[in-house]
């Protein structure tokens, strides 16, 4: 039986979604926990992702899978928040994602401990936008773009791909103080049509993460939603890529780290998580962990 891609990967964000971290309780062994989650696990209403730690505790290694790198810029922390396990459950119904994600921390216990829950959504139906009011994804690759930026084809785990999340938290007082000038300068794009600045500032986001000014052209297939909790929001940057290379360069330039330069972002939003995730294919429909000995 040929393996798949979990589907969400190359499709459209959905109305409604919840991310779940998960790590390992100390001595426990996860593989009965693993074994029944693969079941549970379509790849479209959700998609799983295991870290390296996990990884490490079955015995085995995924070469590209390491740990989300910390940086620093200028005034900027960007942490490094690793977990075991992630699920990315997706839906229409905010009431059906809820009750299941409590079946699926039953399954999981007491192997796996729950450390996380970030809900999610889509602001402005199709145009996806982000809570500013700028579209996000405009510039993803697409069909068979998108299945080379976000999907490896390395034999043994032909199929998979490695997901890199990060929780910003944006503050949107402040950002709704600078005028509407400078808040397209910070994205290099015009709200009112999407239309990209060709003026922009170097600082302008996408000045900075310009997927084809990189050498080698670093494409990732961005699935980014929306989250809020409370007064507190932002968004859950969700980015696909055939290995991590594409998005650390991308976040390195954001740093400024390269030509002291850092991205305009940083003026209003900042990272408050980072982990990677390699997020294994699916064989007949479910997770399959061959790569990993189960
Ligand atoms: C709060 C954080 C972020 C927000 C609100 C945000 C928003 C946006 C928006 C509105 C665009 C323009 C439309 C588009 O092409 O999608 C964009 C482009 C892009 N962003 Fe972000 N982004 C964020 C963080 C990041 C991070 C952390 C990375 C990677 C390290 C990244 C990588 C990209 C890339 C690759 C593009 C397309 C650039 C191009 O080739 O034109 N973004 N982002």
């Amino acid at each position: 039986m040929p393996v798949t891609p979990q589907p969400a990967i190359l499709q459209p964000i959905p109305q409604q979604a919840r991310y779940l971290t998960y790590t390992l309780t100390p001595g426990a062994n996860p593989r009965a926990a693993l074994r029944a989650l693969c079941s549970q696990v379509d790849g479209d209403k959700a998609v799983a992702g295991l870290g390296l730690s996990l990884v490490t505790a079955l015995g085995r290694r995924i070469n590209e899978l390491r740990s989300f790198p910390e940086f620093s810029g200028q005034g900027i922390d960007i942490p490094s928040t690793p977990s075991a396990l992630l699920l990315w459950l997706r839906g229409i119904d905010r009431g059906e994602i809820v009750n299941r994600h409590r079946g699926l921390d039953d399954l999981l216990a007491p192997a796996f401990g729950l450390t996380q829950v970030i809900d999610a959504f889509t602001y402005d139906g199709r145009a996806r936008r982000d809570l500013t009011g700028y579209e996000d994804g405009t510039e993803n690759p697409k069909g068979n773009k998108a299945i080379a930026a976000a999907i490896s084809r390395r034999k043994d785990i032909a199929g998979s791909s490695f997901l890199a999340i990060q929780q910003w938290e944006h503050d949107m007082h402040r950002f709704e103080a600078m005028p509407r000038k400078e808040q397209d300068h910070t994205f290099g794009r015009r709200r009112s049509d999407n239309e990209e600045l060709d003026n922009a500032p170097e600082s302008a986001h996408v000045k900075r993460t310009a997927q084809e000014n990189f050498d080698p052209e670093a494409f990732v297939v961005r699935r980014s939603m929306p989250w809020a909790e409370g007064a507190r929001c932002g968004l859950v940057f969700t980015a696909f890529g055939a290995s991590f290379d594409a998005y650390e360069a991308q976040l390195r330039r954001m740093t400024g780290e390269e030509d002291g330069i850092m991205d305009a972002l940083f003026r209003f939003t900042r990272p408050l998580t980072g982990a990677y995730f390699w997020c294994p294919p699916l064989r007949g429909g479910k997770l399959d962990l061959t790569a990993v000995g189960l």
